[in-house]
């Protein structure tokens, strides 16, 4: 998970804290993609930041035991491209495929982490594409007559399509020698969407759509931050259960019991801190929402 970077647009809020440590209405924006990595059914994930902010992240998150993960932590001294992500993990990724996230990017739909957890496995690479208004802010893709994925453009002047790609990417080994081939863009990067042109050239990247019902952010800017965490309040308010937590995630994919989950929503170590903001409240209301459901199920298999 790469979560460095300047964060200029969000500056002076960005001056002393990192973005990605913000809160997006309960709970730090960070928690959102690692629960996304969760449902994707990965626990071994390398938190990528700057050298200032890196004992922060750590404080939030330590180990990742609590959660069933293995986190480590590694430094990124200057901002020089998403891509660079595989050079600095390389040592951590070692002969394995591997996924990369970006920590300022929130992703919530029916069925999602399904979808993920077939991809974890790429021959090649797999990214996604998703439908958005404005597409000339993000990757975008450029598809042929018979809706193929022809081109791979960054941020262009004319978007070719309305189809941009999310910050959530999976490959094979291969990445990480690809990546040490790429030459900076005229900004200076190590960018990510050629590294997916690569992919694209080889006969190798697979691109996925994701349902139009996906609900997806880009935490940049004032705005998209307000927006995300209206949402996620709103979200919340009327279907009374997290959105965006590991904790409830874990448990959910088998990582942590429910005995775990219990305790982490009591937190004695933490002076019961999360009982005390009605954050553990909500973790124990999961487990009686998840009973419910295996209820329903029971009753469908009934004759
Ligand atoms: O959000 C999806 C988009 O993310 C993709 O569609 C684009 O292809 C991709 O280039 C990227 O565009 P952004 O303009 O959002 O990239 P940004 O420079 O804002 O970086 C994304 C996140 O990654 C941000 O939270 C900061 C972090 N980052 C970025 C760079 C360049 C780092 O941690 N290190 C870096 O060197």
């Amino acid at each position: 998970m790469l979560a460095g970077g300047r964060a200029t647009r969000l500056s002076p809020a960005s001056r002393a804290t990192s973005k990605q440590l913000m809160h997006v209405y309960d709970k730090p924006l960070v928690y959102y993609p690692i629960t996304t990595l969760i449902h994707a059914r990965i626990h071994e994930i390398l938190i990528i930041s700057t050298p200032d902010q890196l004992p922060l992240f750590e404080h939030l998150l330590g180990d990742g035991s609590q959660w069933g993960c293995r986190f480590e932590y590694a430094a990124q001294p200057e901002p020089n491209g998403i891509a660079a992500a595989f050079l600095i993990g390389a040592e951590f990724i070692g002969d394995d495929d591997v996924a990369l996230i970006l920590g300022d990017n929130i992703f919530y739909g029916s069925g999602l982490g399904e979808q993920l957890q077939a991809y974890t496995s790429p021959v090649g690479a797999v990214v996604f594409g998703l439908w958005v208004p404005d597409p000339e802010r993000y990757g975008v893709l450029e598809l042929g007559p018979g809706g193929e994925v022809v081109a791979i453009h960054e941020k262009p002047l004319v978007a070719p399509s309305n189809y941009m790609i999310p910050g959530l990417y999976f490959y094979d080994n291969s990445v990480v020698e690809v990546a040490r081939n790429i030459t900076p863009s005229a900004r200076g990067e190590l960018e990510i969407s050629e590294v997916n042109s690569h992919y694209l050239r080889e006969g190798k990247l697979d691109v996925s759509r994701l349902p139009f019902s996906t609900e997806w952010f880009d935490v940049g800017t004032f705005d998209a931050l307000l927006d995300a965490q209206n949402w996620v309040g709103g979200q919340q308010h009327r279907k009374g259960l997290l959105i965006g937590a590991p904790e409830t995630a874990a448990h959910r994919e088998g990582f942590i019991s429910t005995e775990q989950l219990q305790l982490l929503a009591a937190a004695p170590d933490q002076g019961e801190d999360l009982m005390k903001s009605g954050y553990g409240e909500q973790l124990l209301r999961f487990l009686e929402f998840e009973a419910g459901e295996r209820f329903v199920a029971e009753e469908d298999a009934s004759p």
